[in-house]
């Protein structure tokens, strides 16, 4: 069963790029979120962005509005759930309301429907058997800013068809993404795993007073070539964010090095969250 109708569930960072880079890839897009606000921030900023891409030159009138023209965005889950091939959940990470969201749309939308989940946190497995069509469910991990970033992680669980695998392979490629396949669930995926490790060295680092935050994320760009700094990064990812993937990862593994740092705690706290609350390792304004 080919593709056509995406809907993406939750209009915030990630979701309301997931659903304009579908648009993109040519797929009719329906964004829900169940607050009008963030469906109009979502649509401005959007509509902003594209326009900027035409100015820079990075793409054509045509192209811009051909997207914003797939691109629908409703408060009404029941309206955009019932065409959709393939759902890509976007929603606040909780499991109990991602749970519930399982559960309804394995009622409402068609039954060769696949659903989805963006979760970083939270494998698939876990809300599967709610949706009562476990072999039509994996995670499809999209990375921040996902108009930009290529890799799409898509994490199989144990009961994920081979069919499944193929279609959403095809919907990220379509996209214009690199996807990676996961094989077997497993705390952070790849690159949460891999990022985890870094940040855990570089605030470690600088807890240790061996050099200061700005020589660390220094070092990350001019001797290991990354496009940010592991504090740029985390300031950008959100504090709050970094905070919960440590505890929910530690829920799960029991390892006292996915525990949340000492450094993210203290920020956290303070209500430095990043880019988003205006400070993070460092000031933003
Ligand atoms: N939304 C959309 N587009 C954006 C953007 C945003 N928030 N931020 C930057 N861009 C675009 C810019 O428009 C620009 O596009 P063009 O080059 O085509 O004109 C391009 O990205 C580069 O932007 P800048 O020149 O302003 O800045 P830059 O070269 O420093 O790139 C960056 C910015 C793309 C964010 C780059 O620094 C980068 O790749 N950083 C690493 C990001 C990363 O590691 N993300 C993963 C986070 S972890 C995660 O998401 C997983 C999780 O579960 C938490």
């Amino acid at each position: 069963m080919a593709i056509e109708n995406i809907l993406v569930i939750g209009a915030g960072t990630m979701g309301r790029q997931i659903a304009m880079s579908c648009a993109l890839g040519g797929y009719a897009t329906v964004l829900q979120d169940i607050s009008e606000p963030a469906l109009a921030a979502a649509r401005t900023e959007l509509e902003s962005w594209a326009a900027s891409r035409v100015a820079k030159g990075k793409l054509s009138q045509d192209a811009v509005d051909q997207a914003l023209g797939l691109l629908s965005q409703t408060a009404d889950l029941d309206a955009a759930a019932r065409d959709a091939d393939l759902v890509i959940e976007a929603a606040v990470e909780r499991l109990d309301i991602k749970e519930e969201i399982f559960a309804r749309l394995g009622k409402i939308t068609a039954a060769h429907a696949i659903l989805a989940t963006n979760s970083s946190t939270l494998p698939s497995s876990k809300v599967a058997a709610a949706s009562g069509r476990p072999a039509q469910v994996c995670n499809m991990h999209f990375f921040n800013p996902a108009l930009v970033m290529k890799c799409v992680e898509i994490v199989r669980n144990d009961q994920t068809s081979d069919a499944t695998v193929a279609a959403v392979t095809e919907v990220a490629q379509r996209l214009n993404k690199q996807p990676v396949l996961v094989n077997k669930e497993i705390p952070g995926f790849i690159a949460n795993r891999m990022m985890g490790a870094i940040n855990r060295e570089a605030l470690n680092l600088a807890q240790a007073g061996i050099a200061s935050i700005v020589d660390i994320d220094t070092t990350a760009r001019t001797a290991l070539g990354h496009p940010m700094g592991p504090f740029e990064l985390m300031d950008m990812v959100g504090l709050d964010v970094v905070d919960f993937i440590a505890q929910a990862n530690y829920a799960e593994t029991g390892n006292d090095a996915d525990l949340p740092h000492p450094l993210i705690v203290e920020k956290v706290k303070e209500g430095k969250l990043g880019r988003k609350s205006g400070e993070g390792f460092y000031p933003y304004n």
